[in-house]
């Protein structure tokens, strides 16, 4: 079984009565209650966490409760439940055998596999590590001098390693001569580690332990990898390149591949004579290779103590544009040959970023140089290797003329995001996975507030509303969610956390804490830990202390109830006029996506603030709500006056008005008085409201209305996710029509005022705006605007007019939808031609918008094919999930290609996106069980997760067009067009 907090493997056999998890304080433990003393975890005085608790009777009636220890307040109480479970992937994680009682178990339970982290007998400080990858071949060759200390005197030395050959390993102990050799190398496919064993121990104390190997430089984009680019003369190369986080360096490399088990590195590559070859750290010598005239040497500089998740080497051909930060750190973004103009939209970011990062922490970059560079063939969206951050070319690319403004924003974002961790992360790292989101979610929080400093005029926080804020809380609603903070194990359990809890969740509570206690204090406790833990490992727990002690606040007590259970509250607010004072009662509890559930007794402690129509923009009052009810009294409110929660869509909490409240508040969202991000916030509220059942979703057809002449972008995004929503929901009924006449209705006022062609002055924004706008009008039917798509796209095909790369997107999108076969050609021929990724990507993604059956089918055999990148295949398939065909017709694909797509991507986090797009849109219960039985035979555990979430919301789907069908279909036939 594996402990709540880091991870670590405590052998168990499950008793009989009852196991207790007491968690509280940072602590957790496990209690038998015949044992007399808890059994407190050893990590607590961070000790090398060992099997130590042993109880070997059965069967067992598990039974958990999740205890604070210092109560939050007088209700918390109830906290101390039987039936309550914060932690759902403890209990998975509890029981690896389920003698007693399987069918009272979720079926995931009984896949567990036993998991345990590496023994700290023998601990790497150096890697002396020489790599020699051959690009023809398409293998590599190494050598690695890894210097040890040797805690305790042992004849096994345990490290992790897969798909690697092990030629020779001998072991050599500091002042000694004599080398002790082994041949007995045992490799465990399943935990993904090789067992050396010696002819006698290793004594204690330092010493050398010196490995050949060999591998395969695979095609699976993990570990050592190859990529294949195009050279300016059409030839297909490839290029070496690496992905290690989250597990993956044991696939180039023998090491201790966990993030805790800190080295440094002395990288030395051989490589073609003409080829660039980077890693993490400068150049310190370069030499020929004396028996190989086509090869030379390469050596870097030593680089700080870090995890080897971190470790990166490059080998392939590149330009790049360099410049240098205020501080004089060499920056160079790496790109295609011959494209190193597309370079220096990042390049500038990067300069300003590296600074501004500096100045937020208080703690300058630590390394000479930093690259940048883009990878032709990559899983991720990037990724942050100390001094070598690798990106999607999507990512890091801008071409002037073909690059939308959406990708500009994602590329700033992205650098953002990425050389954020390059404190938050590369310096100072999470202890284990389960602290994943420390990482992530910082990365993904503070990336906004480094674009709002590179590129004000993004209005960019207001769009983490709309994406992250969002999203999280959709996903957060669902029985299947996770706590931010979650146990983890096997690599298969870790890909599968990189997900909308780890990043958006988490970036989303630490926005509500930095605005909980302020930005001069939440940098201070940033600098504290930073520099408290530099080269070092952390809990969640410490990140709370240091902001705990900058702010003076009970940061830990608070944040627990955010990280160390899922979900999230929904705020029920009434309120009475008490004479020029306005008595608000507000009550939380659990927000589930299927409505109100009697029985949960969560409680979170929820920063509350309020502002009035006097003060729309600015809280007139806050408050920290600590127990389950409370009431406020508001002064100075007049009876007209609105009042409202959640200024600004900070507190990760959703709101439900009394009538009257609500009332007040939709002409706000009307005139505009209501600021954007509240606007947003309401409306998406009442949306999630309308989905549980808690509201009625005519009304939310109505408040839609209500923003025709909505003019934010940011607004108009969250709207459209939403009408996304209700279309997958109604596209099967007989209302479908006049839903598309809805669509069409709320989007044509704002489209006419935009118009196809940018306005003198207007910015970025209004080019997003143009963009969603058409996509919408043009999916949902709007004829003026098909008619225009087809003709902007002969134009640009026979070179009369081309198409601003902002119109691209949504031309393909409805020239594909209304077309026929011929379109589809055309599109693909566009494809073919197209050289910029970008440019390529926005078609594939558009191919899935094809209406009729026998092309939906083709473009899902063109995803498979050798035109279309593997990371590019998910997309195409996603794309043709956006019809009620083409969902059924996607579903069936994957579950035909299943082994290939299975191979393809080796489990990982594409296959759950994959799982997630062809699945969750599905409106009928006898399609959850489809997916459900479907995935038990053919398991894909790092989407297992994926899969549970996706039935839930198909069921949730169904239950909500069960309930509302009927009214939504009366209201959209009989409503006044507008
Ligand atoms: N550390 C991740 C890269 C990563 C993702 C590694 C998944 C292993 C599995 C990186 O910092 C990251 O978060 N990248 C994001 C982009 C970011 C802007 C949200 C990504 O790859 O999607
Ligand atoms: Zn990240």
């Amino acid at each position: 079984m594996t402990c709540a907090r880091c991870c670590c493997v405590m052998h168990m056999l499950v008793v009989p009565g009852y196991v207790r998890i007491l968690t509280g304080l940072g602590k957790t433990y496990l209690r038998h209650p015949s044992l007399a003393s808890a059994c407190a975890l050893r990590h607590l005085t961070r000790q090398p966490a060992r099997p130590y608790f042993r109880v070997s009777q059965a069967p067992f009636l598990l039974h958990l409760a999740f205890v604070p220890s210092r109560p939050l307040g007088p209700s918390h109480s109830q906290l101390t439940t039987t039936t309550h479970c914060p932690l759902p992937r403890v209990t998975k994680a509890f029981i690896s055998t389920s003698p007693a009682r399987p069918d009272s178990l979720p079926s995931r339970m009984g896949q567990k596999k036993p998991f345990e982290r590496l023994p700290q007998d023998v601990n790497p400080t150096n890697y002396a590590l020489r790599l020699q990858p051959d690009l023809d071949k398409f293998t590599f060759t190494g050598k690695e001098v890894i210097s040890v200390q040797v805690q305790k005197a042992t004849g096994k030395v345990v490290l992790n390693s897969v798909d690697i050959t092990i030629a020779t390993a001998t072991f050599r102990a500091e002042n000694e001569t004599k080398e002790l050799s082994t041949s007995d190398i045992q490799f465990n496919k399943e935990n993904e580690t090789v067992t050396l064993s010696f002819p006698s121990d290793l004594p204690t104390g330092a010493g050398e332990l010196t490995l050949e190997f060999a591998g395969e430089l695979n095609d699976k984009m993990k570990g050592f990898y190859r990529s294949k680019y195009t050279s300016p003369d059409g030839q297909d190369r490839f290029c070496a390149v690496t992905q290690f986080e989250a597990t993956d360096a044991r696939r180039a490399f023998p090491c201790w591949d966990e993030p805790a088990r800190k080295a440094t590195f002395d990288v030395t590559l051989v490589v073609p004579k003409d080829r660039v070859a980077l890693s993490n750290m400068n150049v310190v010598e370069e030499k020929p290779v004396p028996s190989r005239s086509d090869l030379r040497e390469v050596r870097y500089a030593r680089t700080p103590v870090m995890s080897t998740y971190l470790l990166a080497f490059v080998v392939g051909e590149y330009d790049y544009v360099e410049g240098r930060d205020a501080d004089g750190v060499t920056v160079r973004v790496y790109t295609p040959v011959g494209k190193s103009e597309q370079g220096k939209f990042a390049l500038e970011v990067a300069v300003k970023t590296l600074p501004f990062y500096k100045e937020y922490f208080k703690i300058p970059y630590p390394l000479p140089k930093i690259d940048l560079i883009a990878i032709a063939d990559f899983a991720a969206g990037a990724m942050e290797n100390w001094g070598l951050v690798t990106y999607r070319e999507t990512a890091l690319l801008i071409d002037p003329e073909n690059s939308s403004s959406h990708a500009k924003q994602w590329v700033a974002l992205v650098v953002g995001h990425e050389l954020a961790h390059q404190w938050f992360g590369n310096l100072v790292t999470m202890e284990w996975w389960t602290h994943l989101w420390l990482n992530e979610g910082f990365a993904s929080w503070i990336e906004y507030l480094c674009v709002d400093f590179c590129l004000p005029e993004y209005d960019i926080w207001t769009q983490f509303v709309s994406t992250d804020y969002t999203g999280a809380l959709k996903l957060d609603a669902l029985k299947n969610s996770h706590p931010i903070e979650v146990p983890v194990g096997h690599p298969d359990e870790v890909d599968e956390i990189f997900d909308t809890i780890s990043y958006s969740k988490g970036a989303s509570v630490i926005r509500m804490l930095h605005d909980f206690i302020g930005d001069e204090d939440f940098r201070k406790g940033m600098n504290l830990y930073l520099t408290k833990f530099m080269y070092k490992n952390t809990f969640t727990e410490d990140l709370w202390a240091s902001l705990g002690e900058a702010s003076g606040k009970p940061v830990d007590k608070i944040m627990s109830t955010w990280t160390k259970q899922m979900g999230f509250p929904v705020l029920e607010v009434s309120a009475t006029q008490e004479g020029t004072s306005r008595v608000l009662k507000i009550k939380q509890s659990k927000f589930c996506a299927e409505g109100p559930s009697e029985d949960d007794s969560s409680l979170w402690m929820v920063p509350v603030s309020i502002s009035t129509s006097q003060s729309p923009a600015t809280a007139v009052k806050t408050l920290l709500l600590d127990q389950r009810e409370t009431t406020v009294t508001i002064d100075n409110v007049k009876p007209d006056d609105w009042v409202k929660l959640n200024p600004g869509t900070v507190g990760f909490y959703r709101t439900q008005y009394s009538a009257e409240m609500l009332d007040r508040l939709l002409p706000a969202i009307k005139d505009q008085s209501l600021p954007p991000r509240d606007r947003l916030g309401i409306q998406n509220d009442l949306f999630a409201l309308a989905k549980s059942g808690v509201a009625s979703t005519v009304d939310i057809l109505r408040v839609m209305e209500a923003f025709v002449n909505e003019s934010n972008y940011t607004v108009w995004s969250d709207l459209s996710a939403n009408i996304a929503s209700l279309a997958t929901l109604l596209s099967g009924t007989d209302c479908y029509p006049q839903f598309k006449l809805f669509v069409q209705d709320l989007f044509k006022l704002v489209g006419e005022k935009l118009g196809w062609e940018p306005k003198d002055g207007e910015g970025h924004l209004d080019a997003m705006l143009r963009s969603i706008v058409l996509s919408h009008l043009g999916k949902y039917g709007h004829q003026a605007t098909i008619a225009e798509a087809n003709q902007r796209l002969e134009e640009h095909i026979s070179g009369t007019r081309t198409l601003a790369a902002d119109l691209r997107g949504p031309v393909y999108a409805t020239v594909l939808r209304h077309g026929d076969e011929k379109t589809y050609e055309k599109l693909l021929d566009l494809l073919r031609k197209a050289d910029l990724h970008e440019e390529k990507v926005r078609i594939l993604r558009s191919l899935g918008s094809v209406s009729q059956p026998e092309l939906i089918q083709r473009v899902l055999e063109f995803a498979l094919s050798s035109e279309v990148r593997s990371q590019d295949t998910v997309f195409v398939i996603g794309g043709a999930t956006s019809s009620l065909k083409g969902r059924e017709l996607a579903w069936k694909f994957v579950q035909d290609r299943w082994d290939e797509l299975h191979t393809r991507y080796q489990g990982g986090f594409l296959l759950a996106r994959l799982v997630q797009f062809s699945t969750s849109g599905f409106v009928e219960e006898v399609r959850a069980r489809e997916v459900e039985d479907f995935f038990k035979l053919h398991p894909a555990p790092a989407a297992e997760r994926t899969v549970q979430q996706s039935c839930e919301n198909i069921r949730l789907n169904a239950a909500w067009l069960a309930r509302d069908a009927a009214s939504i279909s009366d209201y959209l036939s009989t409503r006044a067009r507008l």
